[in-house]
């Protein structure tokens, strides 16, 4: 089935604006590249020359030209630009996360169910091969029950480098450190690969010691089929070092362990018969493109949703569940590490 091709707009031309835009040219999305906006022009002229978009005046321009909008600003400007492209009938891609506090993103994902537009947000991984066979390899009955989690992510502190801006040590802009601004995505995958989580206990520090940026986390998670497990979060300087995860699930008859590329694995398992696997690179994206919804290709996915007027995935709510568990690991901490449940 043809569809006619998605008008295509941009709020923030940065880093994971040119990612979105390079990912739409490379899973072959059929769309027409409308208005791009961002308050730094310079950078806006450079995304629009690479890409193909329309340098605009104003978010409202873009808007006025797109079907669909993505939403890449620092995370404090999430919430007002989502509402806007909501008021105006638009689907919108919210990056990750959604906003600043809990409060605020409870507030987005209301306005956002109220208003019925079709809408995705940045937790990619949801798409990712790795992922989503490390998925299936956990609900495989001869798995076993999924026992403990071992989930650890390290970065430099993306205010240097290729990173070529520094809101991340804003909290006004960016909410808090390394917790809610990167390893949202892997509280996310926790629930994913394992389960709700109920309960949490976290401790964190702050060594670069800009104001509310913590750069250090350690969490222990209890998930509601009995599972325990541990989220390490790291923002270091140490720039000869590419941004990694490690991830070790332990189930009653199986072991996972993802240490490789995020997107393409190996993904490899040890069973308690003896025999072992490991999935990588094309194997991995064949076995896993039935298993994405819609599509491993997430720009791919939400593009297609709108232009067949579907919901896409992961939504708003998704992210939610993940805000609501990255809350209880903050008000932890605060305390000491106190245990805290996730619905209050
Ligand atoms: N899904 C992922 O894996 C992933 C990866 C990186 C960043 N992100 C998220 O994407 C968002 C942007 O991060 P980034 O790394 O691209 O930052 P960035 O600094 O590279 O780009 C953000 C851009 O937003 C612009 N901007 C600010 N206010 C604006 C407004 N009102 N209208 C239009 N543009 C505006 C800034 O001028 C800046 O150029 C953050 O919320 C971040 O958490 C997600």
């Amino acid at each position: 089935m043809t569809f006619d091709p998605v008008r295509i707009g941009f709020l923030g031309t940065g880093f994971i604006a040119t990612y979105h835009s390079k990912s739409l040219k490379r899973g072959g999305a059929n769309i027409v590249r409308a208005g791009a906006y961002d308050p730094d022009t310079n950078r806006a002229q450079s995304f629009c020359e690479a890409s193909g978009h329309v340098q605009c005046a104003s978010e409202d321009e873009v808007i006025a030209t797109a079907d669909a909008v993505y939403v890449c600003t620092w995370t404090s400007e999430h919430r007002r630009l989502v509402e806007k492209v909501i008021a105006a009938g638009k689907a919108v891609f919210c990056e990750k996360p959604l906003s600043p506090t809990l409060a605020e993103a409870k507030l987005l994902v209301e306005n956002v169910n109220a208003s019925g537009a079709i809408n995705q947000t940045g937790l990619v991984l949801r798409h990712a091969p790795s992922y989503l066979w490390a998925r299936e390899l956990i609900s495989d009955p001869k798995a076993g029950r999924v026992m403990n989690v071992v989930f650890r992510d390290d970065q430099f502190i993306p205010i240097q480098s290729y990173y070529a801006s520094d809101w991340r040590k804003d909290v006004d802009r960016a909410g808090a450190g390394t917790l809610l601004e990167h390893s949202i995505h892997d509280v996310d995958m926790l629930h994913f690969l394992i389960g709700d989580i109920t309960n949490t206990s976290m401790r964190s520090h702050n060594f670069h010691g800009h104001l509310g940026i913590e750069d250090s986390v350690s969490a222990t998670v209890q998930f509601a089929n009995g599972a325990v497990g541990t989220l390490s979060s790291i923002w270091h300087d140490n720039l000869t070092r590419p941004s990694q995860r490690s991830v070790e699930v332990f189930c009653e008859n199986r072991t996972i362990t993802m240490r490789g590329h995020e997107w393409f694995g190996p993904v490899e398992w040890h069973d308690s018969d003896g025999t072992s696997g490991s999935l990588a690179n094309d194997e991995l994206l064949a076995r896993t493109e039935p298993l994405a919804f819609g599509a491993t290709n997430a720009d791919v996915a939400f593009v297609h949703a709108v232009a067949t007027h579907t919901q896409a995935f992961p939504d708003v709510n998704v992210a939610l569940r993940a805000h609501m568990v990255v809350d209880a690991m903050y008000q932890s901490a605060a305390q000491n590490g106190t245990n805290v449940g996730v619905n209050g």
